[in-house]
């Protein structure tokens, strides 16, 4: 096997990562852990990469089980996962761990506090998969607006005001195809000041998540799972909406205050709710909203061989760049 010089993190005392030195790297093991697999050309792709740089690679599909997760980790020196869950238990019983790569964009099913506190590097893909899920947002509007493409009249998107809410990679998307389509698009980001960025997608900025939802015919919410973001949309802003309005959750389940927007939607017979994360009480909102409320069996906003391809590949080759040359361009817990 040959070998590899590269760099190894060093933790500083007050835990953040930024210290590496010189160490000889050779024969890492890189496990592939994902309960929802890469498409097969996705799989070849990242044990190429892995593969020419010199590594061996392990798969762990479709797992069922936390303990398989937990076998599989024990002597791997790199993890490339998707939406699966990485505890302390899993880092602590992955003794050889480097660095873990979310394949995608939202790593809080991470643990960030115990994966730094081994000196772990966390990174994420980010706009790896964007495009897929940015297609699906516009996707689910249209077939909110038909029914559910059930028999009767519906409306069309053209015209309507898209709001999209936090404008990072897939709120960008979501934006310009929604412009594409003829609608008026007006978007909020906590973290975007410069009304230029929207501007140049020919987006009009609003200043505050009050306006945005008193807008928006279709909101579209792409803001991450964090402390301050978890369930932070509920009864208030859904009620706020205009008359026949829809939310669009291609985000994730936790920033939903579920019995608030089912508050909201009982008092408002017109407002629609369409996921991509089923909250807890899917079945039963499922039953007393018939077709206001739709969500997916299971997450499938990055669900494209395209998607897969750039986002698996991208966390291959950030690793092969890590454990060669120290590249920590995209680490998320610095
Ligand atoms: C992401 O954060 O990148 C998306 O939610 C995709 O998640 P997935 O890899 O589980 O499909």
């Amino acid at each position: 096997m040959a070998q590899f010089f590269a760099f190894t993190p060093k933790r500083r005392e007050n835990g953040a990562i930024d210290f590496y030195d010189l160490t000889n790297y050779s024969d890492m093991k890189v496990l592939i852990a994902t309960e929802k697999p890469f498409a097969k050309k996705a799989v070849d792709g990242i044990k190429n990469i892995i593969t020419e740089a010199g590594y061996e690679v392990a798969l762990l599909e479709k797992y069922s089980d936390k303990a398989q997760l937990l076998e599989a980790v024990a002597d791997a020196d790199a993890l490339i996962i998707r939406s699966d869950k990485v505890t302390a238990e899993v880092i602590e019983a992955a003794k050889n761990l480097k660095i873990v790569v979310r394949a995608g964009a939202g790593y809080d099913n991470v643990d960030l506090a115990a994966a730094t506190a081994k000196g772990i590097v966390v990174m994420n893909t980010p706009g790896q998969n964007s495009n897929a899920v940015a297609e699906l947002a516009l996707g689910m509007m249209v077939f909110m607006a038909r029914n559910q493409f059930n028999p009767g009249t519906g409306s069309e998107l053209q015209g309507k005001t898209l709001a999209i809410h936090a404008y990072g990679n897939v709120g960008k998307l979501v934006g310009r195809k929604g412009k594409a389509l003829g609608m008026n698009v007006i978007a909020f980001d906590p973290f975007i000041s410069d009304a230029k960025v929207f501007e140049a997608d020919g987006v009009q900025k609003v200043d505050s998540i009050e306006e945005l939802y008193a807008k928006a015919d279709y909101l579209s919410l792409h803001i991450p799972a964090t402390e301050q973001t978890k369930k932070s949309i509920g009864y208030k802003l859904l009620s706020s909406m205009p008359k026949g309005a829809t939310l669009v959750n291609t985000a994730r389940k936790e920033v939903i205050d579920e019995a608030g927007v089912a508050q909201a939607m009982t008092e408002r017979e017109d407002l629609k709710y369409i996921t991509d994360i089923a909250p807890e009480t899917a079945a039963e909102m499922a039953e007393k909203f018939g077709k206001r409320f739709f969500a997916t069996p299971k997450k499938m906003g990055a669900e494209t061989a395209e998607a897969n391809i750039n986002a698996g590949l991208a966390a291959a080759s950030q690793i092969v760049d890590f454990f060669k040359n120290g590249n920590t361009r995209f680490q998320v817990n610095k």
